[in-house]
């Protein structure tokens, strides 16, 4: 997989997974976004890294934050954006996603930003997409959401500085959450001290303790001490059989609530990838309290996607 996501220079080409990135790239990343942070302030909130390049976003499952910030992303850096709508394109006439590649690559297009249930779909595409195209994985099936993973980085490094010295707890569905592997990899690449999973058995992949997390299965002995507390929403989308007596039960065991934050640090902060459910992960004076950080990562998603689409379209695949 790293191979086909850097060029012969060892340079980002493709986003696809965090995996088997260098500390390196994604502190290149995170300091790219933080040269573009200000760009949102600005009266002109545009400049023109990628005027004249054309950017497909294909969305084929999903998405409000993601979507509206790629799009957002791209406009800010003066490129051309294509929001194709899957509903009403030749999809729904039984056209293949590859068939559909073809097409839109044959209106010279340099990126495609790709959605999709099917997990591998970002790589299938990277791997069948003409050399000069870059491909950015928007979050396929249960397998990664990188650029997700880069701006929940961002956002631990504004408030928190140094990830050396960081506890870090992700909380809730991890069996189903691609966002939650994207961030375990990342936590890991840039070296916090100790990254937690805490989730009842049935939320959680056998052998997850492989992946370098401790596991924690009561919210009690998972929050304690802690400095960053990630909640990831049940995802009930890709729950094939009932792991869960009812929502009221998981939030009575798993929910954060006021009571339970005191457990962290007094600074600790409290992120969420969204959407939230309300009453359901999070209480809601949780996600709207001095601690939640969530409306900001949304935020910091335009920087963050603003750099890694410059950083990959700098760099060219095969033909360089
Ligand atoms: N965090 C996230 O992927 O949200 P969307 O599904 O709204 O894009």
């Amino acid at each position: 997989m790293n191979n086909l996501q850097l060029n012969k220079e060892g340079k980002l080409h493709h986003f696809i997974t965090i995996e088997g990135l260098s500390k390196e790239i994604l502190t290149e990343i995170l300091d790219t976004a933080e040269s573009f942070l200000g760009i949102s302030e600005q009266p002109v909130k545009k400049v023109p890294l990628l005027r004249g390049k054309t950017i497909v976003n294909l969305f084929f499952e999903n998405s409000t934050r993601t979507r509206t910030t790629f799009e957002l992303a791209a406009s800010r850096l003066s490129a051309d954006v294509l929001s194709i709508n899957i509903a009403t394109s030749a999809t729904s006439k039984g056209e293949s996603l590859l068939d559909t590649i073809r097409n839109l690559e044959a209106m010279h297009v340099d990126m495609f930003v790709v959605r999709h249930a099917i997990s591998g779909a970002g790589h299938f595409i990277a791997q069948n997409t003409a050399p000069h195209i870059s491909v950015i994985n928007a979050g396929d099936g249960q397998h990664a959401h990188p650029t997700q993973a880069m701006l929940d980085m961002f956002t631990i490094r504004q408030y928190k500085h140094d990830f050396k010295p960081l506890k870090v707890a992700i909380i809730g569905d991890i069996l189903h959450s691609r966002v939650a592997r994207s961030q375990i990899q990342a936590l890991n690449t840039l070296g916090v001290k100790e990254i937690r999973v805490v989730a009842p058995k049935t939320l959680l992949p056998s052998h997850v303790e492989q992946l370098g997390v401790k596991v924690f299965n009561t919210m009690e002995e998972g929050l304690d001490d802690l400095d960053v507390i990630i909640m990831v929403r049940l995802q009930k989308e890709r729950m094939t059989s009932a792991l869960l007596p009812s929502e009221q039960e998981y939030f009575k065991c798993f929910g954060l609530t006021e009571e339970r934050l005191k457990l962290a640090k007094p600074d600790a902060i409290v992120m969420h990838p969204g959407p939230i459910n309300r009453g359901v992960e999070i209480a809601s004076s949780i996600a709207d309290g001095p601690q939640s950080v969530i409306l900001q990562q949304v935020s910091n998603g335009i920087a963050v996607r603003m750099a890694i689409m410059t950083l990959t379209l700098q760099n060219k695949g095969d033909s360089v």
